[in-house]
């Protein structure tokens, strides 16, 4: 079969990879028709996730149609139309059992604190990802879910991850009614922050990043009012000013290690590894939020310490919140959102890919050229 193969930073191809196969009887193999590129697959694109070996297969959003099933899977079977979790979990280990399946104890032997997730590193278990013709699906009784016959499958594809952080996002916010949220970052995951913020009650949504056709979107697909950072000497003043110099009540960083605005910490955070990614984005969010106020961490950071500040975040009483989404705990409720039409999920969606091009899909993605957004990679035709 044809898969996205990792050769080294900056480096991937498609190439032709031995057909997966059933390994435990609860597996089920994946067709994939339609995966996805993630602002997280860049961390790894770039070279800055420890553990990312030569010819591993990225990819942690993806549907498709189940080609084969082992011998104790009883939910799913050949032909069903699915959409699978990024989650790699068990649904039964003491954190699966309190919905942390982000935290699986019991599907990756190479560290103890984040669980299972396709194609992101041996970091996260080593598993091959769904940019792929065929994916093979641990526990498939436990993630893929049948796509119900109403919903649209490039929305499917956007639940399996993105759409259901930036939901996440803003539900560690614990939004009350009238809230002014700020969100930093205006990629897919930010952008469904914002627009999640208005479903949840928020009274003000303020968006910020430095590209200005994605504040443009944030504009018109969440409604948000938003800033440039780049046009400001501190952005953090501007912050300041509009909230009658409180601060928000609820900040989301939806931007994580590979953040621009601070040379230092990009210089020692991506380039040196000297941290887990530079926090530029999580300093200006302790610095913007107000005294008392919620910061919701979303943005992905590396396995070692960075240089946050803590003892901001201490002396102004906030309440830090955090985790890599538990993705089907969000299904629930998104599934009402998008069928009574409160979501249009793929409205943010710019580009479709075929997976043999998907070498040039990387690249236009992380160079943000062809103002691209979501670029979604079709592997097999529906
Ligand atoms: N927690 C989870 O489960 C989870 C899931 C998916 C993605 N993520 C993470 O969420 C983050 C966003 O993902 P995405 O797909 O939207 O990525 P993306 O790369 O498309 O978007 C990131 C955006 O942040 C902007 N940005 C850079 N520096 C900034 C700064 N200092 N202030 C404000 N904006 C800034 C960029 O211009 C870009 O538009 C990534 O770190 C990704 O790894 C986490
Ligand atoms: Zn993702
Ligand atoms: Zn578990």
């Amino acid at each position: 079969m044809k898969a996205m193969v990792y050769r080294g930073p900056y480096k991937i191809r498609v190439e032709e990879k031995p057909m997966p196969r059933i390994e435990h009887p609860n597996d089920a193999i994946i067709k994939v028709t339609t995966a996805a590129i993630c602002g997280s697959d860049l961390h790894l694109y770039h070279g800055l996730m420890p553990d990312t070996r030569i010819g591993h297969t990225f990819g942690h959003e993806f549907i498709g149609v189940v080609e084969e099933v082992g011998p104790s899977v009883q939910n799913l079977e050949r032909g069903d139309r699915v959409m699978v979790p990024f989650n790699v979990y068990c649904g039964s280990c003491y954190y699966c059992a309190r919905g942390l399946f982000s935290n699986c104890h019991n599907v990756n032997p190479n560290a103890t604190a984040v669980g299972g997730i396709y194609g992101y590193s041996h970091t996260t278990g080593g598993y091959d990802g769904g940019q792929a013709e065929f994916v093979r699906v641990p526990f498939a009784d436990v993630g893929p879910t049948i796509i119900p016959d109403w919903m649209d499958s490039e929305d499917a594809v956007l639940l399996t991850d993105a759409l259901a952080t930036g939901y996440f996002g803003a539900q560690l916010g614990d939004i009350v009614e009238g809230d002014t949220v700020v969100v930093f970052g205006a990629g897919p995951v930010g952008l469904y922050a914002a627009k999640s913020s208005w479903l949840m009650g928020a009274g003000r949504v303020i968006v910020i990043d430095h590209l200005e056709y994605r504040l443009e979107k944030a504009r018109t697909f969440a409604q948000a009012e938003t800033f440039n950072f780049a046009e400001y000497d501190d952005i953090i003043v501007e912050m300041k000013k509009t909230t009658d110099y409180l601060g928000a009540d609820v900040v989301i960083d939806a931007v994580g290690a590979e953040a621009d605005g601070n040379f230092i910490q990009q210089v020692t955070g991506t380039k040196l590894k000297l941290q887990g990614g530079s926090p530029i984005a999580l300093n200006w969010a302790i610095d913007s939020v107000r005294k008392g106020g919620t910061v919701s961490v979303v943005g992905a950071y590396g396995p070692i310490f960075s240089a946050v500040k803590f003892g901001d975040a201490l002396n102004k009483g906030l309440t830090l919140r955090m985790n890599q989404t538990p993705v089907k705990r969000q299904w629930p409720r998104l599934f009402e959102h998008i069928q009574n039409g409160y979501l249009k999920p793929n409205d943010i969606v710019t580009h479709r890919i075929p997976l043999a091009d998907i070498a040039e899909g990387y690249h236009i993605f992380s160079a943000k050229l062809d103002n691209c957004i979501k670029p979604l990679i079709i592997a097999n035709p529906s």
